[in-house]
């Protein structure tokens, strides 16, 4: 017997049942986009290596250790599955010369890669919603982008998502609290792990994030960015904060929030739930006003954010806010010769008006194939046998009882049978 060959690990399939909730969450998301005047881009899966080495930063986890890099064996080319969607999303941006005429709102979805170790909300193949601005450098967008998340977690029907933000402020700033953070970590040398004695000098601030309990004692100690603003990153950072005051959304300052990403200034922000474990950011992201410029385009200000839909669709499954499916309006039955000839006119002709039809194939007594329409959840069994078939018609029958109405099957014209079952639909709507 021949082995069977098995998905890739952390790589999932998303199967009917499961598949339908993505599609319902997707038109949600594309509704509250639109509600903001985000339109979308699409963008390729797979990219040139430098691109994310240049965007993301040499010294990340996601460039050191997590990206799926290979050469094209047909022309030696360095190629890299995207990670993230923020470096093609500027790629694109500054290939087609999009922000030279008008600022641009965007978005995107679909598969990032990471070869991350897989655990519960954690996935080498993942999926993000991504939101991109270009040309506007205010703080009245990134404000703009921090309420649009908490008025999807509203439409999606979450709750308990926290918000953290903080200011990274500008390279300059960086450099100053830079060289104190290194002389603070330097006095305690003997306590940083492997990871942060690499990291000390090249990328220092990522120590701030370790996890690693030993160390917490001292990055609680270690001096904070926040202190080396000057006087517009505050203004800046205030002005965030301002909108978001007026508009009642509580928010935590994290001075600690670093993000794992190189290309961030000014602010960033993280939506974080504790139902998920681990894994509890759900939503992330900030200012990058110097990305446009350090990939070869003109000065551009820049201010994005991306979310996990896993960790979405898993928080959704908990709170058990997960939509209703609808199920499907006719299963169509069909026995005989010349019901079998008349069945895929009838089925087309409910299809012209609306109506969705499970169209039952492979024949089959009448007994199985009613079986397997009470097993489809439709409302209605469209039944035509020889009999129905030489007189134009259908038995319609009810296949969910509607509170107290009749639940009787009737005879109906081939012509009427669509009329009847969209005033079947609304009455029961009205009932
Ligand atoms: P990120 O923080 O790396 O940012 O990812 C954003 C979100 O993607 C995370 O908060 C998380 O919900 C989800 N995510 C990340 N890795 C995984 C994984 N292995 N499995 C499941 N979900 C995951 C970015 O990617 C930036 N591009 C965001 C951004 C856009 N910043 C500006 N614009």
């Amino acid at each position: 017997m021949s082995q069977t060959i098995q998905s890739v690990r952390g790589m999932n399939d998303i199967l009917p049942g499961e598949a339908e909730f993505w599609e319902i969450f997707e038109e949600t998301i594309r509704s509250w986009l639109k509600s903001y005047g985000y339109k979308p881009i699409r963008l390729p899966i797979v990219e040139p290596t430098p691109l994310f080495k240049r965007a993301i930063g040499e010294v990340t986890d996601i460039v050191e250790k997590e990206m799926y890099s290979f050469t094209d064996s047909l022309n030696g080319e360095t190629l890299t599955l995207r990670p993230e969607g923020t470096a093609g999303c500027v790629r694109a941006l500054i290939q087609h010369k999009l922000a030279a005429q008008q600022p641009q709102r965007l978005y995107y979805m679909g598969q990032m890669f990471r070869h991350e170790r897989p655990q519960k909300g954690r996935y080498r193949q993942f999926n993000q919603v991504g939101v991109e601005s270009f040309g506007y450098a205010g703080p009245d967008i990134d404000a703009e982008q921090i309420l649009m998340g908490a008025r999807l977690w509203d439409d999606l029907g979450l709750d308990g998502i926290n918000l953290q933000i903080n200011s990274l402020g500008q390279p300059n700033e960086r450099a100053n609290h830079r060289v104190e953070l290194i002389a603070h970590f330097e006095r305690y040398a003997d306590v940083l792990d492997e990871e942060a004695k690499r990291r000390l000098h090249t990328n220092p601030l990522r120590i701030l994030d370790s996890k690693n309990p030993y160390m917490q004692e001292v990055i609680a100690a270690a001096p904070i960015l926040v202190d080396h603003l000057g006087s517009e990153s505050l203004a800046h950072f205030e002005g965030v904060q301002q909108v978001l005051r007026d508009a009642g959304l509580p928010y935590v300052l994290n001075p600690r929030l670093v993000r794992g990403l190189d290309y961030y200034n000014l602010t960033v922000f993280e939506w974080i739930t504790d139902r998920l474990g681990a894994q509890g950011t759900v939503c992330a992201g900030g200012r990058y006003d110097a990305l446009v410029e350090q990939l070869g385009g003109k000065p551009t200000p820049a201010c994005g954010f991306a979310m996990g839909v896993e960790r979405l669709l898993a928080l959704m499954r908990e709170a058990g806010g997960e939509p209703a499916l609808e199920g499907i309006d006719v299963y169509l039955v069909h026995q005989g010769e010349a019901a079998s000839r008349m069945a895929p006119r009838v089925a087309e002709g409910l299809r012209d008006h609306g109506i969705d039809v499970l169209f039952h194939c492979g024949g089959g007594s009448f007994k199985s194939q009613m079986k397997k329409a009470d097993a489809s959840g439709a409302a209605f069994a469209v039944i035509i046998g020889d009999d129905e078939a030489q007189a134009g018609e259908v038995t319609l029958k009810p296949l969910r009882s509607q509170g107290d109405q009749p639940n009787e099957q009737k005879r109906v014209g081939v012509d009427a049978v669509a009329d009847e079952i969209m005033n079947s639909f609304i009455d029961w709507e009205e009932a």
